[in-house]
C-alpha cells in the first residue's frame, strides 16, 4: 500500500489496496491517512456492490442515515448521488460538511462513482484545520466562544420530489454547533461553518453574523486549503465532514454523473478549549 499526499494541506491518494479485502492492518494504515489527510483517494478499484460498501463504511463506526434523500428498499443506508440531463439540481453543489443540520452530523462519507461524465464533476475539498489555523490568535480566541445555527428546511424542502419523496409535514433538522470544532482523534481544531447550512452565529447580532460569516466563507474557499479531486471510473473518495467541507461541480450537464454514498455517524461536535490552538500566520499573510 502507497500513500501519495495530494498538496501541502489535505488529500492523499492510495494505491495497492483494494476496499473489498483489506486486513486489519492494512485498515489501521487507512484509518491513520483518513486523520492525517482528511480527504482519502483510492482508484482503480472494482464497483462496489452495496453490501461491499456498507461494509467497508461500518468499520470506521455505525451509519448515518440521510435526513431527506431517498432511502433505497433493500439499503437504507446508502445514497445515490445522480444527476442527468433531467436533473433541477445536484447534490453537493455548494460549499458545505454533509448534513451539519444534524445534532450529531456525520463523521465521515465514503462515495463511489460509477457513471462519470466525459469531462468535468471534479469534486473540491478544503481543510476546515487549515482555515481556522490561518485566522489571527484574535479571531480565533473570538470564534471559539460562539455558537451557529444549522438549518435545512431551505435545503431539503421539495428537493427530492422528483425522486418520489413527499415531504408535506415533514419537519427538517436544525442544529446549533460551536464554531470552532475539536476533532476528537486528531485534537486538531477546525472552523465549522459553512454557506450550505449555517444560518447564524447566535450570540451575534443578524448583521454581524451575516457580516462576519460572508468573511469566514470567502477565507474558508481559498485554494491553498484545497485539493481537487478529478473523479476516474469506480474511484473512491472517503472524506473527513468533522474538518473539511466540500463542493460537487456540477459544470457537465447534461450528462450523467451517478454513485453510492456510505456515510457514517459521528459524535455531536464540541470544543475543548484545553486543546492548544495552532497558528499558521506565515501562511496567512503571505497573501494579506
Ligand atoms: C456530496 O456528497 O456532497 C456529493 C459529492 C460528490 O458528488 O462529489
Amino acid at each position: 500500500m502507497h500513500i501519495k499526499p495530494l498538496s501541502a494541506l489535505i488529500g492523499a491518494e492510495i494505491t495497492g489496496s483494494n476496499i473489498e479485502n483489506i486486513s486489519e492492518s492494512e485498515f489501521l494504515l487507512i484509518e491513520e491517512a483518513f486523520t492525517k489527510y482528511q480527504v482519502i483517494f483510492f482508484r482503480d478499484q472494482d464497483k462496489l456492490s452495496p453490501e461491499a460498501h456498507i461494509s467497508f463504511a461500518k468499520r470506521f463506526g455505525e451509519l448515518h442515515y440521510h435526513p431527506a434523500a431517498p432511502r433505497p428498499e433493500k439499503h437504507p443506508e446508502i445514497f445515490v448521488i445522480h444527476a442527468h440531463k433531467e436533473s433541477k439540481f445536484a447534490d453537493g453543489n455548494g460549499w458545505h460538511s454533509d448534513v451539519s443540520c444534524d445534532i450529531q452530523p456525520p463523521l465521515g462519507s465514503c462515495l463511489q462513482l460509477h457513471v462519470l461524465p466525459p469531462i468535468g464533476g471534479d469534486t473540491i475539498f478544503a481543510s476546515m484545520y487549515s482555515a481556522f489555523e490561518t485566522l489571527s490568535p484574535n479571531m480565533q480566541k473570538f470564534l471559539s466562544n460562539m455558537t451557529a445555527t444549522h438549518e435545512s428546511e431551505h435545503l431539503y424542502r421539495g428537493r427530492y420530489a422528483e425522486r418520489g419523496i413527499n415531504d408535506e409535514g415533514k419537519v427538517y433538522p436544525t442544529a446549533k454547533h460551536p464554531v470552532v470544532r475539536t476533532h476528537p482523534k486528531s485534537g486538531r481544531q477546525a472552523l465549522y461553518v459553512n454557506p450550505s447550512f449555517t444560518t447564524k452565529i447566535n450570540e451575534l447580532s443578524l448583521s454581524e453574523s451575516t457580516s462576519l460569516l460572508k468573511f469566514l466563507y470567502s477565507h474558508q474557499q481559498r485554494p491553498e486549503f484545497q485539493v481537487r479531486f478529478r473523479w476516474s471510473q469506480n474511484a473512491i473518495a472517503l472524506w473527513d465532514n468533522r474538518c473539511t467541507q466540500h463542493f460537487a461541480l456540477w459544470d457537465y450537464w447534461p450528462n450523467e454523473r451517478k454513485g453510492n454514498r456510505v456515510t457514517i455517524k459521528g459524535e455531536q461536535p464540541f470544543y475543548n478549549h484545553t486543546v492548544a490552538i495552532e497558528s499558521n500566520l506565515r501562511l496567512s499573510q503571505r497573501h494579506d
